[in-house]
């Protein structure tokens, strides 16, 4: 039998044990006024592995603060105007990016390059400054490109890792889930697609054969079926008439895989998502960013899976998407070069 004073050392040490196993994680927003930084912000809010929330835009991110600190979850959430970008960024694990201009009808998301280029280099040098450390979500497009600048923009500084660079591209397999769950009368909750490439157009590539739904699927179907998945973006773009791209399935997606990196960092074993990183698998032909399966761990990237077995519809979409995203992918290399 214990005594009460041995029994009450014993609950306050496995207390202690307990609180020491989650780890404090201070995650930032850098756009966090616009229309994905603010439900992004929100649903941050609510994962119970944020202990600090940083919010910052050049315009609104105090307002959205003092909105979301309202919420009664444990996190603690600070606002920061246009000039505190290193306050925002001390101390912090994880940087989510959705700052930049979004797409309007007609335009493709290489069309955002000349804008969001430069927003996202400079955000990137100041984390490389301030917290070289911390894990990169990149959210701003166009993806191909912004991950490759934000890459560069590290080594430049000499404090590169290449696990801690991620491109967001789960809200392409948001759709694909969804979409291939529409044309199956399937519960999306039971789908589960691997898209690969990268995130815009033809270099997206869903590889619906892997999945028992999905395999079955030939002809217009599936040529419809893919079509809208690579091009959905431009679904919400025509019908927010000019007034942006998506940003609430955004949110969504972006906290999703926030949410799967924090899982990770705290310990939780086989955590696999589709994501865009610096990847060998085709490295032979000069293309050295790619989204494929990724197990994320403690220190970000863990192992990048290979594809495993294609169609040969799925090889024809590999072959569209490789020319596309090595443009992509040089052109932002070239443009932190030249900076
Ligand atoms: P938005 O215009 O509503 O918000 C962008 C925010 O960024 C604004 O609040 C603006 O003040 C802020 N901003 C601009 N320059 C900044 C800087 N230097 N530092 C900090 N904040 C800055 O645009 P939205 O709809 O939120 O989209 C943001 C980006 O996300 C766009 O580039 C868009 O193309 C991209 N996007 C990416 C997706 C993906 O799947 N990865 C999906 C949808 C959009």
């Amino acid at each position: 039998m214990f005594s009460r004073a041995a029994a009450r050392a014993l609950k306050s040490q496995s207390r202690q044990f307990s609180s020491s196993a989650t780890r404090q994680s201070k995650v930032a927003v850098l756009g966090a006024g616009g229309g994905i930084g603010q439900p992004l912000s929100l649903l941050l809010k609510l994962n119970p592995h944020v202990t600090e929330l940083s919010l910052y835009d050049i315009r609104g991110a105090p307002g959205v603060a003092a909105d979301v600190s309202h919420i009664d979850t444990n996190s603690e959430v600070h606002g920061y105007p246009a000039d505190k970008l290193d306050q925002a960024l001390e101390g912090t694990d994880v940087v989510v990016i959705p700052a930049g201009v979004p797409r309007k009808p007609g335009m493709t998301r290489d069309d955002l390059f000349n804008t969001n280029a430069s927003i996202v280099r400079d955000l990137a040098a100041a984390i490389a400054r301030v917290s070289p450390k911390a894990k990169v979500l990149v959210i701003s497009n166009p993806v191909n490109s912004t991950v490759p600048i934000v890459s560069a923009v590290f080594e430049k500084a000499g404090v590169y890792d290449p696990a801690h660079i991620f491109g967001v591209t789960t809200l392409d397999v948001v759709r694909a889930q969804r979409f291939l769950a529409g044309v199956t009368n399937s519960d999306p909750k039971d789908v589960k697609v691997t898209v690969v490439g990268g995130h815009s157009g033809a270099t997206i590539v869903p590889l619906l054969s892997q999945t028992p739904q999905g395999k079955g699927i030939t002809g217009e179907v599936y040529d419809k079926l893919i079509h809208r998945i690579q091009f959905g973006g431009d679904e919400v773009v025509q019908a927010k008439e000019g007034a942006g791209s998506a940003t609430l399935s955004m949110a969504y997606a972006g906290a999703r895989f926030t949410g799967d990196l924090l899982r990770a960092i705290n310990g939780e074993k086989g955590v696999v998502a589709p994501t865009f990183v610096k990847s060998p698998l085709f490295e032979d032909q000069g293309i050295d960013f790619f989204s494929s399966n990724v197990e994320l761990g403690p220190n970000g990237v863990e192992k990048i899976y290979p594809l495993g077995e294609i169609s040969a519809e799925e090889q024809k979409l590999l072959e569209a998407c490789l020319p596309d995203l090595k443009k992509n992918i040089e052109k932002g290399k070239k443009f932190v070069q030249q900076s």
